[in-house]
């Protein structure tokens, strides 16, 4: 049989045209969209999941196609790209499943945009710019090194990415000698018609001094400018988060995801396996956790929310983790997991009972329509999930740190909850942010008595007896004021604010472009655009550990998808990562983003390529 599906942007609506080639009695219609959908006309809504929705439409008939009107529930959101179309649909006929063809070529475009600017003279092929270029004048050739103890994960990187080894015998001679006043990370390059030497300040700083000698033979062709760079990051962390829990990419997708990272020298991946939709660490503590909630859709606890469609998902093992440990150990990136509550914990409330309070009468909704995100933190239940599953999370991985996750609590959280007006009394505690952050603070103190430190979104510094507490290092999302508030009030913070951080959000307000846009949208230049020192906020310099881009997976239904999202803005963070403050502004990251192109094409990374 088949099926024909259209869907159009009409202003704040959605226009939908469902056709089939064989009478169908009484579909369903299946689908999500970016936040809670209202039908205005075609049928009826029968069930509603945050955006996901099913709405019974009449009998069809062959050659009949047939329109459903929708839009948004929320009267403030209009859909601004194809992103806001329909995901995941398709049509439930008595038992069967049907799915509908993309509606309207959904993904991201890949149209080349006007090319980019020359670089100009003064600036080396290479993101992030070095700390300082001399030229000496004249080039020197680089097809390979002769083998260097201490870059073969970056020979074994060359390789992966599809590009020449960077060892071969009878290669360039590469001496190395050290200089701890360079700091670990940090090396000095002097590339000669006569040879090649690297002083480093440590094991690092080889690594990074080999990523250098890989990108310019490739960005230059195999010829080099001769002469200095000296190099070291602004940045201990620089940092690329990916939403695991909303789309699951699979363990391969990771590995080059770290790849592309390493090869920016960026060296933190924030692993998001667990929101509203999945938990999806293959946890011993608790395995009803992501046995239950690993794959979303027809049968399942969760349905299709966002591009879940009939039934997609998947769980991370042990033997994942270790996989991707070891490519982030070989190429110096560290991994922080982030187990995510107390919002966003939708996929965990329906997964293991006795995390809500049964006398709860509040019907409080989350930002993305959820009815029950929450866990109650006056139910026993749940520290006896909590308390064992964040050790083991924490426990899985090295670096010590774990993230709790603490953002966007839903307005009125716990308000019809008696059990927590009990826990208020006792604890003297006010409003939800108090009760939040008391929660916190007691998850990060059991935690501490391990040895492990606990990070969290900005909203985790709210609370009456100082929120989280215990040396969280926070993360600044909406913007950079709180992360500027917290680091005032002693914590260490990572900027990653959406608006030149969050590669979900669209490139640009081209219907035909692709993401969301609740942060404006991010084009190249803006992800340059920012100091993570704002300005008036010199004084917080020493609690800035750095920089994070993140991409949330809501919209995404194929792990290529994030391709686009993700390069070139990836150059941006790099840049704000790594380089003093304004060194590379929006004109030049779009020449050096020209410059990198054929090296994306190259390594197969798909790019978005507009203006
Ligand atoms: C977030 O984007 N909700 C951290």
């Amino acid at each position: 049989m088949s099926l024909t599906f259209t869907a159009r942007i009409e202003g704040r609506r959605i226009r939908c045209r469902i056709g089939t080639d064989r009478p169908l009695a009484a579909p369903t219609f299946c689908f999500s969209l970016m936040a809670a959908p209202a039908v205005v006309s075609g049928g009826t809504l029968v069930r509603r999941v945050a955006g996901y929705a099913e709405v019974a439409l009449p009998d069809l008939e062959p050659g009949q196609p047939h329109e459903v009107v929708l839009e948004h529930a929320n009267p403030d959101y209009a859909p601004r790209n194809r992103a806001w179309l329909p995901l995941g649909a398709y049509l439930r006929v008595g038992r069967d499943c049907l799915p509908l063809p993309p509606g309207n070529d959904l993904g991201l475009r890949t149209a080349e945009g006007p090319p980019a600017p020359p670089l100009t003279p003064d600036r080396l092929p290479l993101v992030p710019q070095p700390t300082e270029w001399q030229p000496s004048g004249g080039t020197c050739n680089l097809a390979a090194l002769a083998p260097v103890t201490g870059l073969e994960a970056v020979d074994d990187l060359a390789v992966r990415l599809g590009l020449a080894p960077l060892f071969a015998p009878g290669g360039v001679a590469l001496t190395v000698e050290e200089d701890a006043s360079l700091g670990p990370e940090g090396y000095r390059l002097t590339l000669a018609p006569t040879g090649l030497s690297v002083a480093v300040g440590g094991p690092s700083g080889l690594h990074h001094a080999g990523v250098t000698l890989l990108t310019l033979r490739e960005t230059c062709g195999g010829r080099l400018p001769c002469g200095t760079i000296t190099d070291r990051p602004r940045f201990g962390w620089r940092g690329q988060h990916l939403d695991c829990a909303r789309h699951f990419f699979g363990v391969e997708f990771i590995l080059r995801l770290l790849d592309l990272m390493a090869l920016l020298k960026l060296n933190r991946f924030h692993w998001h396996f667990a929101d509203d939709e999945a938990f999806r660490l293959e946890v011993e503590t608790q395995p009803l956790l992501w046995q239950r909630t690993a794959f979303r859709g027809e049968g399942e606890l969760v349905p299709g929310v966002f591009g879940g469609g009939i039934r997609a998902g998947g769980s991370y093992s042990r033997a994942d983790v270790a996989r991707v440990l070891a490519r982030a150990k070989a190429l110096r990136i560290e991994v922080l997991p982030e187990i995510e509550v107390p919002a966003h914990s939708h996929a965990m409330v329906r997964a293991v009972p006795g995390l809500r309070d049964p006398g709860d009468n509040g019907g409080e909704v989350s930002i993305q329509g959820y009815l029950d995100n929450i866990v109650n933190p006056a139910m026993p239940a749940t520290w006896d999930l909590l308390l064992p599953l964040a050790r083991e999370v924490a426990g899985m991985f090295p670096l010590g740190l774990l993230h709790l996750g603490a953002d966007e609590a839903p307005p009125g959280a716990w308000g019809g909850s008696p059990a927590v007006a009990a826990l208020k009394a006792r604890e003297g505690l006010v409003s939800a942010d108090d009760v939040q952050g008391w929660m916190l603070a007691r998850l990060a103190a059991d935690l501490g008595r391990d040895g492990i430190r606990v990070a969290a979104w900005e909203e985790a510094a709210k609370g009456c007896q100082g929120g989280i507490g215990n040396g969280a290092l926070l993360f600044s999302w909406t913007g950079q004021g709180p992360g500027v508030e917290a680091a005032r009030r002693g914590h260490d913070v990572v900027m990653c604010p959406a608006q030149n951080a969050y590669f979900d959000l669209a490139h640009s307000d081209d219907p035909d472009d692709w993401g969301a846009a609740w942060a404006g949208f991010v084009p190249l230049e803006r992800t340059v655009a920012w100091d993570p020192v704002p300005k008036g906020a010199e004084d917080i310099a020493p609690r800035v550990a750095g920089v994070q881009a993140c991409f949330w997976g809501e919209f995404t239904t194929w792990d290529h998808e994030a391709e686009g999202m993700i390069a070139p803005r990836i150059l941006g963070i790099a840049t704000k990562g790594w380089e003093p403050a304004g060194r590379t502004d929006g004109a030049s990251l779009r020449a050096l983003a020209g410059a990198y192109a054929p090296l994306f094409d190259r390594i197969g990374w798909q790019r978005h390529r507009g203006a």
